[in-house]
């Protein structure tokens, strides 16, 4: 320990004056144009962000909210990951065209297949708004404090002169320090293009996912439609493809290790400056609580979907879901524990201490709250995961937020109806039988992991498991929440239909019901006794780490600090690089197709290959996408410090031509969204090569190609 500690303070100072050092995602407008030149890019800040004319920004997109999306053709042709497309290719599949299973590529642009809902929005200008923001925040405290914000942010809105199909987006930064304002312009016909069958866009599936070396080609294709002025418009036959004020062109150049490189898009949340008791919590309590409820359910899920095709079907993207964030935790508290995240931010805490007193005061408040928060939160942990993936109780719940709406009058027509739209496909995809298992272990879990003043009246005789399943199949038998499932295909509707019709009736069969009255024990006392605790520490909390948030600023001043992710617009940059990760393992930065045929099971959900893939590999069939190796390179790795959100960005090289596109993190360093550690921390991309291989030697659409601009 005091070794490791020593060493550390020898280091420090070395490594410190590379931002790089801590990652980065970076405000467009705020790049630090001299470290990106050091790291080797060609081109200048103003080309990636500029307002007043056309440049990198003008081609990403945010791709309905959650991914992102980049434009590579004069005809506002988008690529985005395949897993962010996942839900439009579902919706078009049908059993007999199976979309998923088979791809999907538009013959022409007539071909091309609209998707109601799906959105994508431009970033027309940055402009930081603190002063206006905070105007007048001074002296106030919670919650008028809040009011005011609230209030100045309307304001500022209302004051600005948009576009009708423009609006005005104002987000906090470094914990309400900062708020910036953004203009943004959205596009609301938007076509499916094309999307490679899952065997290739989902390759390797949840063992592969968050590892590498990997082999997915998880990219989809889109085209944005506008109206013949060239502006966003509902869909229209008589639409147009949208015309770009800028488009990426596609490199497909040889790769080397340490290239520059950087990744433009949309990363959701990081929390890169907790305190070291914060970080210490998530890896001790917090993250082992949600990784336990998890492991329960896929454990339970798995057992059923391996033996039982149609249950397989059923669960398959909820298993993918709920699969997905709890191998991310698990990876995380190994990534944070190994780069000594803990010690390294108590020790970063005593530097800032050393020079600045009042920051001694803040952190031993921090450390106070977070210690008397941690049976709440620990609690507050169990309670959500538990009823996020017990279906039932989760069931039970919307039925609650529906009965209380109706009861206090809040409850119309549209409520209803969006109630019933979800229970319909809920309940297609709901086996009752296997999710009483489910719901009797996790009951059993939340019993054995509540503390005894926490826990609901008698449910001390749900610790034990086998006793709760036998139980649970049995309430479960006459009860209304979990019978649905029994009834199949169209009369599932009718039989919402019908319960829907006659609400008092309704109301009164929920509230005798035994599964929800189980669930209202749970919440009853979840919200009497924890959640008012959890709720107001967690406000004391967050107002404490806004003043810790200024110190840093303050305090540090050799740091170039960034704010934490928001789902706002960044920039990242890095090296095309390889790792190793653990004693004796080294990973190359890129693989191949020859990796893809390696790992290939003939008939397996998860790692399949379409028998045209195989063929254009045996004949060596890769045209101009081979790279020196001889064979096609399928994904690569590099230093940019990217998150959820980052999915389907664009990874561009020094001149500013797209390379790759992001779709995951390496596992070793998922826990760079709490901290980042450049040893580990490893984005993962689809190699462009790859994408244009398959979209013109396995999917035949050269006509695609013909529109890109491609840089050879
Ligand atoms: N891990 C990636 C990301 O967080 C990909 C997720 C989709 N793939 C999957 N197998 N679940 O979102
Ligand atoms: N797969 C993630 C997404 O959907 C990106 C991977 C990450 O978390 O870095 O946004």
């Amino acid at each position: 320990m005091t070794k490791k500690i020593l060493l550390s303070v020898f280091l420090l100072p070395a490594i410190m004056t590379f931002a790089q050092q801590y990652g980065g995602m970076w405000i467009p407008t705020e790049l630090n144009e001299k470290e990106m030149k050091d790291l080797g890019i060609k081109i200048s800040v103003k080309d990636i962000f500029n307002s007043q004319k056309a440049s990198i920004k003008d081609a990403v997109v945010q791709f309905n909210g959650g991914c992102t999306a980049e434009i590579i053709s004069p005809k506002g042709l988008l690529l985005t990951n395949h897993h962010c497309g996942y839900g439009q290719i579902q919706a078009h599949s049908t059993i007999q065209n199976d979309l998923l299973s088979n791809g999907f590529w538009a013959k022409n642009p007539q071909g091309e297949l609209p998707n109601p809902g799906l959105t994508v929005d431009f970033i027309i200008d940055i402009k930081e708004v603190t002063n206006q923001i905070l105007d007048g925040t001074e002296h106030l405290t919670e919650p008028e404090l809040s009011k005011k914000i609230a209030n100045n942010i309307e304001s500022y809105k209302n004051a600005q002169k948009i576009e009708p199909y423009q609006s005005i987006s104002v987000k906090s930064m470094y914990y309400e320090n900062k708020f910036y304002a953004y203009t943004i312009e959205t596009y609301k016909d938007i076509r499916l293009v094309g999307a490679p069958p899952q065997s290739i866009g989902k390759f390797g599936s949840d063992t592969d996912n968050w590892v590498w070396p990997r082999h997915t080609g998880d990219f989809s294709m889109f085209r944005i439609y506008a109206d013949k002025n060239n502006k966003p418009a509902e869909y229209s036959k008589e639409n147009v493809p949208y015309v770009p004020k800028y488009f990426l062109p596609v490199s497909i150049k040889d790769k080397n290790e340490n290239d520059f490189t950087f990744v433009f898009g949309f990363p959701g949340k990081t929390t890169e400056y907790l305190p070291a008791i914060a970080v210490e919590k998530i890896t001790k309590d917090i993250d082992p609580a949600r990784i336990a409820v998890r492991d329960i359910a896929l454990k339970t899920l798995d057992e059923k979907m391996r033996t039982d095709d149609a249950t397989r079907i059923k669960y398959a993207s909820k298993y993918a879901y709920v699969a997905n964030y709890w191998k991310k935790w698990i990876g995380e508290v190994e990534g944070l524990k190994k780069s000594n995240a803990v010690e390294k931010k108590a020790m970063y805490e005593g530097s800032l201490k050393a020079k600045n007193h009042e920051i001694k005061s803040t952190l031993d408040q921090l450390n106070k709250l977070y210690n008397d928060q941690t049976p709440f939160a620990l609690n507050n942990t169990y309670y959500t995961e538990v009823i996020k993936n017990a279906e039932t109780l989760k069931l039970a719940n919307d039925y609650y937020t529906y009965i209380t709406a109706v009861e206090a009058g809040r409850m119309d027509e549209k409520g209803t109806a969006a109630l019933k739209k979800k229970l319909v496909p809920f309940y297609k995809d709901y086996s009752a039988e296997l999710d009483a298992k489910v719901t009797a272990k996790l009951l059993a879990l939340y019993a054995n992991k509540t503390a005894p003043q926490f826990l609901p009246t008698g449910f001390e005789k749900y610790k034990n498991e086998a006793q709760n399943i036998q139980y649970f199949e049995e309430i479960s038998k006459n009860s209304i929440i979990t019978g649905r499932s029994e009834v199949n295909g169209a009369s599932i509707s009718q039989d919402i239909d019908k319960a829907f019709s006659n609400q008092d009736q309704l109301i009164k069969s929920l509230k005798k019901d035994p599964v929800y009255q189980l669930f209202i024990l749970m919440r009853d006392t979840y919200m009497t006794k924890v959640d008012p605790q959890f709720t107001s520490l967690q406000s004391k909390i967050d107002a404490l780490q806004k003043t810790y948030m200024a110190q840093q600023i303050a305090t540090d001043k050799d740091k170039k600090f960034f704010p934490d992710a928001n789902s706002t617009l960044r920039v990242t940059y890095g090296k095309v690089k390889g790792s190793s990760p653990r004693d004796a393992v080294s990973y190359n930065y890129q693989t191949h197709l020859a990796g893809v045929m390696e790992k290939y099971i003939p008939g397996d959900y998860e790692f399949d290959v379409p028998k045209k893939l195989i063929d254009l590999y045996n004949k060596k069939d890769f045209g101009i996408y081979k790279d020196k190796t001889g064979d096609v390179p399928v994904g690569f790795t590099a230093t940019n410090h990217t998150t959820g959100g980052n999915s389907g960005s664009p990874a561009l090289d020094a001149n500013g031509n797209l390379i790759g596109l992001n779709f995951d993190r390496q596992w070793e360093g998922t826990m760079s969204d709490i901290n980042y550690d450049p040893r580990f921390s490893r984005n993962i991309m689809v190699d462009t090569k790859y994408i244009l291989f398959i979209i013109d030697k396995y999917a035949d659409s050269k006509w695609l190609i013909d529109e890109m601009k491609i840089v050879k």
